[in-house]
């Protein structure tokens, strides 16, 4: 029986979206460092977490204590390629990953996060805005990259949710 939502975030998105998904759900939420204190090893969880440079951040570990049949992967893209991450951070096939759009906060990041987002933003921007027919999708990535910003919303958890509804046994965790 799934027991909790573990998370991991840097700037708030993937807790924001975790605590949400707790709100609908009714299961407890705690971020990883927490639930490695709290919860017995092989515990079954829900495990959300950034994405840096392609990698789900805090997935490795918390896929080595815990069982998790279901990922939400929080990035700054709106379409995420959901297999290149499934493959790049080792996600079995019989376990549901869902990518999320979070946000992008320069002001929150410091140091190497700081300039590797600097360095990433700086060439997509170029390329972006050099680019004709922009979708939407690439509209919105181009001002939240040249702007800053939060596409965190209660929406983009429908299909998590959809999900949750029918493997939580349709009855909420209070
Ligand atoms: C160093 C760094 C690398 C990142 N790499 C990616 C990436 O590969 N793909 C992506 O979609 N977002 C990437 N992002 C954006 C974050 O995943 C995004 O801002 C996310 O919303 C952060 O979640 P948080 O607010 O919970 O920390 C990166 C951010 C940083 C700081």
């Amino acid at each position: 029986m799934i027991q909790a939502i573990v998370y991991t975030s840097n700037t708030s998105s993937t807790e924001q979206y975790a605590r949400l998904l707790g709100q609908e759900t009714g299961l407890p939420v705690c971020a990883l460092t927490e639930a490695k204190k709290a919860l017995n090893s092989g515990t079954q969880i829900l495990y959300l977490g950034w994405v840096m440079a392609g990698s789900i951040q805090g997935y490795a570990d918390a896929a080595r204590l815990f069982q998790i049949p279901m990922v939400c992967a929080v990035g700054m893209e709106p379409d995420a390629k959901q297999q290149e991450l499934r493959e790049k951070n080792g996600i079995p096939q019989d376990a549901a990953l869902f990518a999320l759009q979070g946000g992008y906060s320069p002001d929150r990041l410091h140091g190497l996060q700081k300039l590797m987002m600097r360095m990433f933003t700086g060439s997509m921007v170029k390329k972006l805005a050099a680019k004709a027919d922009r979708t939407p999708g690439e509209d919105d990535l181009l001002d939240l990259m040249q702007h800053g910003g939060s596409r965190v919303s209660p929406e983009k958890l429908t299909v998590p949710l959809k999900w949750c509804r029918e493997h939580l046994g349709g009855a909420r965790h209070e």
